[in-house]
Formats: C-alpha cells, structure tokens, sequence
C-alpha cells in the first residue's frame, strides 16, 4: 500500500519500531502503537502525534496471544488496519559461557510465538473483509541473521530464519486473497539492541534511514527488504556457499553478550 491510513506496530517503544511510527506519521494517520514500557511509547506518540498523525498505545506483550488478538481486534474496529508490522523481538547471544535455556526459550517466545500472535489475528480480520482487491499489509521484522546461524546467537538467528521462511511462506499463501505480507531482513540498526555489541558493526545504519528504506519497499510490496545491500550479499553468500567453506570464518565471528538472566 502506497500511504496507509492505519497502522499497527509492535515494539514501536524504541528502536525501528518507534523510527517507523515518526516515518508513517502525519495527517489523516491512524497508529497503533504496542510494546511494553508504556513510558517510552507514550514519548512515541506524542512525537507522532507532533507530526499530526492519531496515536494510540497499548502495553502489549507479544507472547500474550489473547491480549494481543484483542488489540489488534479493537484497533481494527475503530480504524481498519491498512498494515500491521510485526516488529517486537529481542536479542542476546552466547558471551562467553554459551546461550542459557531460559534465554533460548525467551528469544523463541517472543521472536517467533510474538510474531505469530501478531500476524494471525491481523489474516483473520484482513481476509474477512468483503471485495476482491486489497485488502491489508502484513510486515514480519526477520533479519540478515536469518540466512545462517551465527555461533555467538544461535537462537536469535533461528528465530529470524523461522519467521523469514513463514512470512515467506504467507505471502504466496495470501496474494490471491488481496493480502500483501512482506518480510523485512535489516542489517546492523542503531538502536538498544545494538547498542549492547562490543564488536565492530559494519554499514551500521540509523533507525530513521532503516525506516525510511521499509516504509518504500512496503510501498512497492517487496517480498524482501533486505538492506544495506553489502551486508545482503554477504549474508546471501554465507547461505549459499557450502557450510565446511565458511565454517572456520563463522568461528572467527564475536558473540553477542547473553542476556545473564538464566
Ligand atoms: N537493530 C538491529 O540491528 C536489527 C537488525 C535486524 C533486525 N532487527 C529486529 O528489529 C526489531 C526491532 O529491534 P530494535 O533494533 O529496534 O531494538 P529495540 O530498540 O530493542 O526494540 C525492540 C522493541 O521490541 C519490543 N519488545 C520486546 N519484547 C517485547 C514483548 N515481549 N512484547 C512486546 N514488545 C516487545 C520493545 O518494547 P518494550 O521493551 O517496551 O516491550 C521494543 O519496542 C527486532 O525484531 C529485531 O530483532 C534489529
């Protein structure tokens, strides 16, 4: 869709979400701000509402499926969603004692369950809808760390793999119904979960220029909005290339710090 009216966002309190809520800001918006510090997305949307665009927040966690299937629900009852992006997730990785359970658990929870919540009530309501033309947007937020499992984030990587291959999967699945689903696979993001890495993040890029990049690929219905394009290729040659070429330089790469919560 080229200006949609209605958006729904997860984990718009900081980072790209909140970037692409100022991005879609402006007059005749409607946004739909979830995440879970009500705080920081109050501060979001007065910045859009600055911009002269309605928001409203909801402190939503994503792993809360029926919460979440309400939300999304009473939003669309009050503005018809236009596009619905699945954005919330969270990282962390292995430091130096390797990835802990409850660590895995919680990045798949929220990264793969959270996604699911999200997309599944926005289908239902999208393809109820009357008419045969279009008929909503889904944005699922994967990642380049989809296309190989890094050894310092394994789970993180497998979360973004899973959830690239089921929106993947959707957009074929829904095209005829009228609804477009996008995945979106972002390289380093200025933002708090990059702001963590001690390592060198190359083509590290701001979260407004990153929103600007989705906000056009959505736009033009991209399947993928994979970005920037020497991080792309790089990812896509490591996914490509048999594992026992780039084995020894997956081993070489740093971890990322676990989140030492179990
Ligand atoms: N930054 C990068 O380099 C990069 C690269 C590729 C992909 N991504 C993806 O981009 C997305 C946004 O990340 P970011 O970089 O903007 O990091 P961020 O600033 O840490 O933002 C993460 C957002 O997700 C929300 N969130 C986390 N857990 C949640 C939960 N259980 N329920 C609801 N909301 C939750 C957070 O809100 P609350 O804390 O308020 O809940 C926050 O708004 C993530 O899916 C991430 O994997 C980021």
């Amino acid at each position: 869709m080229r200006n949609p009216k209605a958006i729904l966002i997860t984990g718009a309190s900081s980072g790209i979400g909140a970037a692409l809520a100022r991005e879609y800001a402006g007059p005749g918006v409607t946004l739909f701000l979830g995440g879970r510090n009500a705080e920081r997305l109050a501060a979001v949307a007065r910045a859009c509402t600055a911009q002269g665009a309605r928001a409203e927040t909801a402190a939503v966690d994503v792993v809360d499926s029926a919460a979440i299937a309400a939300w999304i629900a009473g939003a669309d009852s009050r503005a018809p969603l236009d596009l619905v992006i699945a954005n919330a997730g969270v990282s962390a990785g292995t430091g130096t004692a390797g990835e802990p359970l409850g660590q895995a658990q919680r990045i798949m929870a929220i990264n793969v369950d959270g996604v699911i919540n999200t997309v599944h009530p926005a289908l239902e309501r999208f393809a109820g809808r009357p008419g045969s033309g279009v008929k909503g947007q889904i944005a699922i937020m994967s990642s380049l760390a989809s296309f190989r499992g890094f050894a310092g984030a394994p789970a993180y990587c497998a979360s973004k793999a899973a959830i690239r291959n089921y929106g993947e999967g959707l957009r074929n699945a829904y095209a005829r119904a009228g609804i477009g689903v996008s995945v979106i696979c972002p390289g380093f993001v200025r933002s708090g979960m990059t702001a963590r890495n001690e390592f060198a993040m190359p083509f590290l890029m701001e979260a407004e220029d990153a929103a600007r990049i989705i906000r056009r690929g959505l736009a033009r219905n991209r399947g993928r909005i994979a970005f920037p394009w020497q991080m792309y290729a790089a990812a896509w040659l490591v996914q490509a290339l048999p594992p026992w070429t780039t084995d020894r330089f997956m081993r070489g790469l740093p971890a990322k710090a676990s989140d030492d919560r179990s």
